[in-house]
């Protein structure tokens, strides 16, 4: 291992260095005076943090505001959620993107219900044995709802705590994670592991903030920073570069037909799995190769009209998209199997499609164009 890799913040896994001691209480000092006033913090249970933290990887707080209460309202516990409608459930997501976490979601409700009465279990090990929970969620469930004295640490924790500690390693490597997380692991006061968890998080949402400097003049532990001290808190945390997204150009159809669109379900498994899209195909189609994938469904097409190319960014994949709008005739077959051309209207308001398709969904709400 190179010394960049190795970092130099020292071995935690035994007992915080005495410098350190002081942290606990003034981060829980500062939360208790600065946090923000969150729907998921309003009121505090196992299910609610549940959800929000869910919610919360990935997608920034702002983005998840307007969903977390629509979601409760739609699946008020995990009985609700265990036996949801798959269909309503990726609408309740739709535009939150990574929809695994709702499918997950709902297969850990069911195991709630199986293995556990229904009760979202308050340990840390029971946490991490349910589908779609890993370290981070097991330990923010169990700390921040049922006040077990464990570490939650996200993205967030690992730059707040590489800073105060000035730890140069890659924090993408598991030793250097580890090293972190054994670090907040010791520090978690007993008497308030919640608050403790929250407040660091808060801390890198307020003050030691991500791509940008930090804000150590406003910071509650700026005293003991190992970073603020030797002055490279702003440099910190490395992360290693991730591999580049693979490219896939791929040709979108909007297929219409009076008042109605064409839709496809996808897979069960893999990308978008169980979603709804407009028929897509890998490469980028000429208008007569659109034509004829159309006519393959045994629709007649009418009009085609080039739509705008568009691109969608998932975690290893890069869609770069163009479209064609194309009328068709009344389709006077059974459409083949996955595919079911609902109102215009009632797809809009009843089927999830992926943002990935936002270009060509908002077509949707402009009139046809004339025949
Ligand atoms: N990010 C992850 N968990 C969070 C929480 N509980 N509050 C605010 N931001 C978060």
């Amino acid at each position: 291992m190179s010394d960049r890799n190795r970092g130099n913040a020292g071995d935690f896994s035994d007992r915080p260095p005495a410098i350190f001691a002081s942290l606990p209480a003034l981060i829980v000092d500062w939360y208790r005076k600065n946090r923000r006033r969150l729907p998921w913090r309003e009121t505090v249970s196992p299910y609610r943090t549940l959800i929000s933290e869910i919610m919360l990887q990935q997608t920034r707080v702002e983005a998840v505001k307007p969903y977390f209460d629509r979601f409760l309202s739609l699946f008020p516990d995990v009985a609700a959620l265990a036996c949801a409608d798959d269909d309503l459930l990726y609408k309740a997501w739709e535009g939150l993107g990574y929809y695994s976490r709702a499918r997950n979601l709902k297969k850990c409700a069911r195991e709630i219900v199986d293995r556990f009465g229904g009760v979202i279990p308050s340990s840390y090990s029971d946490l991490l044995s349910l589908p779609g929970i890993g370290p981070y969620t097991a330990g923010a469930v169990a700390a921040f709802a049922y006040g077990e004295p464990v570490a939650a640490v996200d993205g967030n924790v690992l730059r707040v705590t590489a800073r105060i500690t000035a730890e140069t390693g890659d924090v993408l490597l598991p030793a250097v994670k580890n090293r972190l997380t054994a670090l907040v692991s010791s520090l978690v006061p007993d008497d308030a592991p919640g608050d403790f968890g929250q407040g660091l998080i808060e801390l890198g949402a307020l003050i030691c903030l991500p791509n940008r400097p930090p804000k150590c003049d406003l910071c509650p532990v700026r005293a003991l920073c190992q970073g603020y001290e030797k002055r490279i808190a702003g440099t910190l945390p490395v992360r290693g570069k991730k591999a580049e997204r693979k490219r896939d150009r791929r040709t979108v159809l909007v297929v219409r037909s009076g008042t109605r669109t064409l839709l496809h379900k996808r897979p069960a498994r893999g990308l978008l799995a169980g979603l709804w899209e407009f028929p897509n195909f890998s490469g980028g189609f000429s208008e007569k190769e659109a034509l004829d994938a159309v006519r393959a469904f045994g629709l007649e097409p009418l009009r085609v009209v080039p739509l705008e190319p568009s691109k969608h960014l998932f975690t290893h994949i890069e869609w770069q998209m163009t479209g064609y709008l194309i009328l068709v005739g009344e389709p006077d077959l059974p459409l083949p199997d996955g595919f079911v051309m609902p109102e215009t209207e009632d797809l809009l308001s009843r089927y999830a499609i992926p943002s990935a398709f936002s270009a060509y969904t908002r077509r949707l709400r402009e009139p046809l164009p004339r025949q």
